[in-house]
């Protein structure tokens, strides 16, 4: 064998007895490199097979999920991070990412909290169809909005929309089980009070512990309300914070949020590279984004033609991965808001609107692909999977 400078790292010669004896005996996977994939398979399955446990009603229109693993072993994660659930409703295959709302600490269990969609397919079917005892599969965990202490500070501006306050309950769980060294300022938006999940939990936490602070905002309060009211604007957050040094904003919730609150951040002079957000999935009514062709309506219907596969009629409003599930043609999903490449599809030939802001890499947007979850067919196209 040749002599080199890997001989002095450690390690270097239970492995060089290792190869030598797996060559001995005809073997031809060294237990060292099995030993390492079995172990980056169990912090990284592709898929957890999980029980229903518990069901907890948060608010008329939200219930929490508590899950186990059906092996007796969850993959670890980060504060913020999601898991996908793939699911079979009538016949149509698919995919969400819910937030883990529990925390990391906590490695008995993954809560979910889902929020009732008008009209939305997985909202209801969760909420209305699956009972304790169930089974569900998800991926493992994944998504990369989570406090990184290499890049943000240790205080941690949070605005909330909606079911967007999961992440955040979990980091402020987290925080506060665990004694951490960081602050947060919650600003959580609702449009009335009965929509407010976790308010009663993270009141009491905000009254002890002095690193939380806690600014719900209402759109249309009720009687007997004190806090804020209408949206979560500059001037509030200017009031409430002070000054925006030494502090790193994280926003999560539905599209609107986004659109109304990024601004009001970035007009405060936050710069965009401190700014961490999670989009809640694709926008709806697409065709009020900027750059969507006047002359088509979100009813037109196009022709799609799969490669080598089957031709299927795609509404120009819903992103491709939902027509061709909803025909029964199955692309890899996970985060569905444009964030994790896994349902790259390449466009042959017609043309699709991406809105603004959905990160596509360079190379995939040289050689024609796009994010089929952030893609609205605008005229017939021919692609392949
Ligand atoms: C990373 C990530 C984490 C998420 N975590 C959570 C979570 O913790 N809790 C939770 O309840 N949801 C969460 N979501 C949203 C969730 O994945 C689904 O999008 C949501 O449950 C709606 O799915 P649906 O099948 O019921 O609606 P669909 O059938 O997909 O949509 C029905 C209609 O509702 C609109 N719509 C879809 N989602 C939203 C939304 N969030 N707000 C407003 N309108 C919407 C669609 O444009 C469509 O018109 C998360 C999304 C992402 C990307
Ligand atoms: S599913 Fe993640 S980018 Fe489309």
């Amino acid at each position: 064998m040749r002599k080199g400078i890997w001989q002095e790292f450690d390690g270097y010669q239970d492995i060089a007895e290792e190869i030598k004896v797996s060559r001995k005996l005809g073997g031809t996977v060294s237990s060292v490199v099995a030993s390492a994939e079995e172990y980056i398979r169990q912090l990284h399955p592709e898929r957890i097979v999980l029980s229903v446990t518990d069901i907890i009603e948060e608010t008329p229109s939200t219930k929490t999920l508590r899950l186990v693993s059906k092996d007796n072993y969850l993959p670890p994660f980060l504060a913020g991070q999601y898991i996908a659930l793939f699911l079979e409703i009538g016949t149509i295959r698919t995919s969400r990412p819910y937030s883990i709302s529990s925390q990391p600490n906590q490695t008995g269990f993954y809560d979910i909290t889902v929020r009732r969609i008008e009209n939305g397919l997985v909202s209801n079917y969760l909420l209305d169809e699956v009972k304790r005892g169930d089974t569900l599969v998800s991926s493992g965990p994944a998504g990369n909005f989570y406090f990184n202490p290499l890049i943000h500070k240790k205080t941690m501006v949070c605005i909330a929309g909606g079911s967007g306050i999961t992440p955040f309950m979990s980091m402020i769980r987290e925080i506060i089980e665990c004694g951490l060294d960081r602050s947060v300022y919650l600003f959580y938006g609702n449009k009335t009070m009965d929509d407010i999940i976790f308010g009663a939990e993270v009141n009491r936490i905000a009254e002890r512990f002095d690193n939380i602070h806690y600014i719900p905002v209402v759109e249309e309060p009720s009687g007997g309300y004190a806090g804020a009211c209408g949206f979560i604007t500059r001037d509030l957050m200017k009031e409430v914070l002070e000054n925006i040094e030494e502090k790193s904003f994280f926003i999560c919730g539905p599209q609107g949020l986004y659109d109304f609150c990024l601004p009001q951040v970035e007009v405060m002079g936050v710069p965009r590279r401190k700014i961490k957000q999670e989009m809640y999935g694709a926008p709806p009514n697409i065709s009020e984004y900027p750059g969507w062709p006047d002359t088509i309506s979100e009813d037109d219907v196009f022709n799609v033609k799969v490669k080598n596969g089957q031709q299927i009629q795609a509404c120009a409003g819903d992103p491709l991965l939902t027509a061709l599930e909803k025909n029964d043609v199955v692309v890899p999903s996970l985060c569905r808001s444009g964030e994790c490449s896994m349902c790259r599809v390449k466009i042959l030939s017609g043309k699709v609107y991406q809105p603004p802001g959905v990160p596509v890499r360079k190379s995939d947007r040289q050689f024609g692909y796009v994010h089929s979850c952030m893609a609205y067919p605008i005229e017939d196209l021919e692609i392949l999977l």
